[in-house]
């Protein structure tokens, strides 16, 4: 069997994508595949017709990975893939459209609201501390904590530097105080919870993927019922948004309100896959080695 694994492309994620790419490819490899490495380039659909993959392994993050759009043209050249398809993808990279599908199911999500970038710099869209993310990043790229003391100017400084300054549109979200967790759903289930302890306090694009800046808690010390609640919702999200092969849920809890304090941020179709990721931890926490996570993906995508 050939397995095309995808990965790079032009995303801001693209780094963290060759680092999935590249992992998978090599695990790939050891399970005894024939494996194409394809760096996306915009001449990607000739590259696949020339190379004729039985399945495309997506390694890609954010856009146009993420988003639909690959899983679109790979439909149309009828060649299986792991991971979502499209329209799960279309719904699941867009934060505020995941919301739109996700809270009237009963999913607990923070009470977000569009902002128009310019409007940021009279007056604040929602009360402080706040958060400002692009509605279809990933990796935390372009986040930013609006505290209550003030920084950034109040109300943000024309000259204070920041997310507003590239995204025209931004996602305004009540800041929630407390810990920040995660859920994989693979095969439809979910596999544990963990919690992310970054060092400095904001699990950012740096925390994320320099070594040693973020403990990894697995499972999560947390108490059984938040636990299974937690897993509950992931599995929930995962079937709402009809996701595929692996995704991941991400939560903030503020633990001073119990089962109330549980929020989903959002869910990831196309979750970090380097060996040292969230998805891999869980699934060997849970028996599951990476070389037989990646052939699981493989062969559900040919099933
Ligand atoms: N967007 C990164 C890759 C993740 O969700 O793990
Ligand atoms: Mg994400």
């Amino acid at each position: 069997i050939h397995v095309a694994v995808l990965m790079g492309g032009w995303s801001n994620e693209r780094p963290v994508s060759l680092m999935s790419g590249n992992g998978v490819a090599d695990a790939l490899e050891k399970v005894g595949y024939k494996v194409s490495r394809v760096d996306m380039d915009r001449n990607v659909a000739q590259v696949l017709a020339g190379i004729r993959p039985d399945v495309v392994f997506n390694a890609l993050h954010g856009v146009p990975g993420e988003d639909g759009s690959v899983q679109g043209m790979l439909d149309l050249m009828q060649i299986p893939y792991t991971h979502s398809g499209m329209v799960t993808s279309v719904i699941a990279i867009d934060k505020e459209l995941t919301k739109q599908r996700l809270v009237p199911a009963g999913i607990p999500m923070p009470k977000g609201t569009i902002v128009e970038s310019e409007s940021l710099y009279v007056a604040d869209p929602l009360p402080r501390p706040y958060v400002l993310k692009p509605v279809n990043e990933g990796s935390s790229v372009g986040v930013a904590i609006v505290k209550a003391d003030g920084n950034y100017g109040n109300p943000i400084a024309r000259d204070a530097v920041g997310p507003w300054q590239e995204f025209d549109t931004l996602l305004a979200e009540p800041f929630i105080k407390g810990r920040e967790l995660t859920v994989a759903v693979l095969g439809g289930k979910p596999l544990c919870v963990t919690e992310l302890k970054p060092k400095s306090g904001f699990y950012d694009f740096d925390a994320k993927y320099t070594d040693g800046l973020t403990e990894h808690v697995c499972p999560a010390e947390i108490p059984k019922d938040i636990e299974d609640y937690m897993m509950e919702l992931a599995q929930r999200a995962h079937e709402l948004l009809g996701c595929k092969g692996a995704s991941r849920t991400d939560f903030r809890w503020d633990d001073e309100l119990g089962r109330d304090g549980v929020f989903v941020l959002e869910t990831n179709t196309q979750p970090g896959m380097t060996p040292l990721s969230l998805v891999p931890e869980q699934a060997k926490q849970m028996g599951i080695s990476y070389e037989q996570l990646v052939d699981l993906l493989v062969k559900e995508a040919l099933a």
